[in-house]
């Protein structure tokens, strides 16, 4: 929620600062905003994404070498321009972008009004920038001082960039919560929320860490907790190419993403599964595997696209493995209560590393002694860092906001997982196995072949896309696909969609359809094949219209049904990764022909770092 940028070096800030905004852009875009020093601090800022702050500068004079930039996805106050970042203090002296959550400012803003502040906007930002003066003021202290002795009185998510007037060779910097990354230059230094804005100036880059404060001038930085304890910054390497993050010609990230599912999936299994012998290793789990192998239960976490990653895991585990697996979004897990062993496994789901839900739900199974595993994309992020192993899904950026190649990348890790869980345990036999790790080598080629299909869908889109509901139904493996092909449609068309298990659609649902009601069966040839057929003449009976998704050759529901799809066969343990893909073009098209903005869909941002 919220991109930040900032810079500060001898070149000019302005171009750095817009084009890094726009590289963030996923994070949000209801408003956006910039300060330049340069002999005085100069912000710009209004409602709308970055283009449109663009176009508000225009000719103005926005010149300096130190800077900083903010894309909102607002919490605090309707966007509008007075929110927009970054915010002054009342009296000029500190200016500041802030993606996070001040969930005391309400306290805070009391205590500041009785002093006689008085507030423009409607954000807890303002609220903190002000704190940093009134402190400051009051002790007489230096910047840094001030600003380490607000942040103790916070309470809440921060990702902060800071100038002061007073001294204006520096910027400052504090995370706790929300992510911040420091790009090391030649005698410049950059800020993001996360490396895409730095990745073609410098591959050395510091992850700040929660309760860090870093004090940075063209060419020094020093780093420190609020405690004021000196931190020796760790560099690392940043494993990002810059045509990683570009959409290479295709209109959409989303779709060039989609597209990516036959490389980003052989990126996950590669090294990991030996394809001379067959072998399988995960070397993020190596050490825990025993442990796992011998658990009571699995508690897999996540939220959105990440827990419908999850639901198959689950059927994964307890089918190859049989161990108890539970699923549970971390945003209601956090919150009730829930029962909790020293011996339980947590597996952590998370695209981004960074949804403030899934943390908190971290954190409370590491203080009840569970152990925790992480099943992330962004290499350096929160959750990696807080779990005690886990599998990264190689997946590559991921910047449009709908989730395609990640869900596909994290299904391939839970596969993995319940294969070798499977393996160990005596579960999976020979024949099995071989089906299984045969199986996902070949599903880059099987994409590529649904790919192939993306006119035909198109063509079916034609016929859906003015739709204002809409029912996908799956069984088995496919249930967690029907949720997320219906979370792909409402999140980018707007349609109103829902999944369900074939099966429920007899206890309430079905009274939805009539003549108008598309739905979308998931129906490939599996172990629940003939029940699912069934289900479709169910619908048929109800002049239901039904969209197939079928295995390739499948006479019987073509015959049924008003138009389908067909996929290639894989093992019915593997069909959850094949069959999604159809669904996610089928969004595509549908948000296209609607007229959404597919990569930024309204109210939506991509990393959820606020509860
Ligand atoms: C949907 C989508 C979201 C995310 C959810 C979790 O397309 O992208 O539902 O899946 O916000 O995000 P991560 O996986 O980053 O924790």
């Amino acid at each position: 929620m919220c991109g930040i940028v900032g810079y500060i070096g001898n070149r000019e800030a302005l171009p750095i600062l817009l084009k890094g905004l726009k590289r963030l852009e996923y994070r949000g875009y209801d408003s956006a905003g910039v300060a330049l020093n340069n002999g005085g601090i100069k912000i710009f800022k209004c409602q709308g994404k970055v283009a449109d702050l663009e176009n508000h500068i225009g000719t103005q004079n926005a010149s300096g070498s130190i800077g900083m930039g903010h894309t909102r996805w607002a919490t605090h106050g309707v966007p509008n321009d007075i929110n927009a970042h970054p915010h002054s203090s009342q009296k000029g002296h500190f200016t500041l972008i802030h993606n996070g959550i001040i969930e005391n400012y309400a306290e805070l803003k009391s205590k500041l009004q009785h002093r006689g502040y008085e507030f423009k906007s409607d954000t807890d930002t303002e609220v903190l920038v002000n704190l940093i003066e009134y402190i400051y003021l009051k002790g007489n202290i230096t910047p840094e001082i001030a600003i380490r002795l607000a942040l103790s009185k916070v309470e809440g998510a921060y990702g902060l960039v800071i100038l002061c007037d007073k001294e204006p060779e520096t910027i400052f910097a504090a995370r706790k919560g929300s992510p911040l990354v420091i790009g090391v230059g030649d005698n410049e230094y950059f800020l993001a929320s996360d490396a895409t804005p730095i990745v073609e100036y410098t591959k050395s880059v510091i992850y700040l860490n929660d309760n860090d404060v870093a004090v940075i001038k063209k060419n020094e930085l020093k780093l420190k907790n609020i405690k004021n304890d000196i931190l020796t910054p760790k560099i690392q390497k940043l494993d990002l190419e810059l045509g990683q993050i570009d959409k290479n010609g295709f209109d959409h990230f989303m779709l060039k993403e989609i597209y990516e599912q036959p490389k980003s999936i052989l990126d996950t299994y590669r090294g990991r599964i030996n394809t001379n012998s067959n072998e399988l290793t995960l070397g993020g789990l190596y050490d825990i595997l025993p442990k796992i192998e011998h658990a009571r239960r699995i508690i897999i976490i996540g939220c959105g696209t990440s827990w419908h990653a999850g639901m198959v895991g689950e059927y994964l585990i307890e089918e190859l493995a049989r161990i108890p697996v539970e699923v549970e979004y971390a945003s209601e897990f956090r919150y009730r209560n829930p029962i909790l062993y020293k011996d339980d496994i947590v597996i952590a789901i998370s695209q981004s590393g960074e949804t403030a839900d899934t943390l908190a739900a971290i954190k409370m199974a590491k203080e009840a002694g569970a152990t925790v595993l992480g099943i992330c994309n962004v290499v350096g992020s929160s959750i990696p860092r807080e779990t005690d192993g886990g599998v990264y899904t190689h997946a590559g950026p991921e910047i449009g906001v709908a989730s395609t190649k990640a869900f596909t990348a994290q299904v391939t890790v839970l596969t993995m997982i319940a294969i070798l869980l499977g393996r160990r345990r005596k579960t999976v036999d020979d024949n099995l196995y071989s089906s299984l790790i045969n199986g996902l080598l070949a599903l880059p080629e099987k994409i590529e072949e649904v790919l192939k299909s993306n006119d035909i869908i198109k063509e079916v889109s034609s016929h859906f896309y003015e739709a204002t509901n809409c029912l996908y139904l799956g069984r088995g493996y496919l249930f967690p696909v029907a949720l997320e092909g219906a979370l792909k449609l409402k999140e980018i068309s707007y349609i109103h969609a829902e999944g369900y298990p074939a099966a429920e659609m007899k206890h309430g649902p079905i009274a939805l359809i009539d003549e108008k009601m598309p739905v979308i069966v998931i129906a490939t040839k599996d172990s629940s094949y003939d029940k699912v057929v069934s289900n479709i003449q169910e619908v048929k009976a109800r002049k239901g219209i039904v969209l197939a998704i079928v295995t390739k050759g499948d006479t019987v529901i073509k015959n049924m049904a008003d138009y389908v799809i067909e996929i290639p066969e894989t093992p019915e343990q593997l069909s959850a990764l094949l069959s999604v893909i159809p669904l996610q073009l089928l969004s595509y098209h549908i948000a296209i022909m609607r007229g959404c903005n597919v990569d930024q869909p309204r109210n939506l941002a991509k990393s959820v770092t606020v509860e």
